[in-house]
């Protein structure tokens, strides 16, 4: 049987080693933009996470036969009202990258006592097919801020989110760890479950 195809609309390696992982099990071919060889970026232009994963979703479904998925992410900071927000990967300004964008948090929250340093990331996942929403999610999970980066797993802010339950950083788990409990995580075991159904 001919499997159903599905395209994971980012390049951001992270969060596609995270997707593909989760999703392993289910009969679906699965892809990202740069093995598509789709190079065409689509602007981020909504206020929301939920927007910005159906625009993404809608805008890829253009150049592909089949699911695809969009993904919207990032963190919230309570102490800076909800910063970095949907401005997560770009904080540190046009040549932002994971460590920039961290040393500009823990700066902006220097002395900032333990309880206010609350932060949740929060996922939101959209799947298209033929341009048409057919599923969407959003979830999240909530820790604080450190004061300084732990650990080397992950991506992003995952050295300076602090996960209470686990008693450590995103990136001291492992990726199997990690996606037992994220926002990431929870977003795709609502994805798996319909996904289970919709293939049958
Ligand atoms: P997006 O590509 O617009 O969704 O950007 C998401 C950004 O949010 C990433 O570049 C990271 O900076 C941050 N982010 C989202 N999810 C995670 C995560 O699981 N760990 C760490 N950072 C994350």
């Amino acid at each position: 049987m001919v499997k159903k195809k599905l395209l994971i609309a980012t390049t951001n390696q992270g969060k596609i080693k995270e997707i593909k992982k989760s999703l392993e099990h289910l009969s679906l071919e699965i892809s990202d933009l740069k093995e598509n060889r789709i190079e065409l970026k689509y602007e981020e232009k909504g206020k929301t996470f939920l927007e910005n994963a159906r625009g993404k979703a809608i805008f890829y479904s253009q150049f592909f036969k089949g699911l695809v998925l969009g993904e919207d992410s990032g963190l919230e900071v309570e102490k800076l009202g909800g910063a970095p927000g949907v401005y997560s990967a770009r904080f540190a300004g046009a040549n932002a990258n994971d460590e920039l964008n961290n040393k500009k948090l823990l700066a902006l929250l220097e002395g900032v006592p333990w309880e206010e340093r609350k932060a949740r990331f929060i996922s939101a996942q959209v799947v298209v097919e033929d341009g048409k929403v057919i599923f969407e999610t959003i979830e999240s999970v909530s820790g604080y801020i450190l004061e300084e980066p732990r650990g080397n797993y992950g991506f992003g802010y995952d050295p300076v989110f602090y996960y209470p339950p686990l008693k450590k950083s995103f990136a001291e788990l492992l990726p199997e760890e990690k996606n037992k409990v994220s926002h990431r995580g929870k977003a795709l075991n609502r994805l798996k479950e319909f996904l289970e159904k919709y293939l049958k």
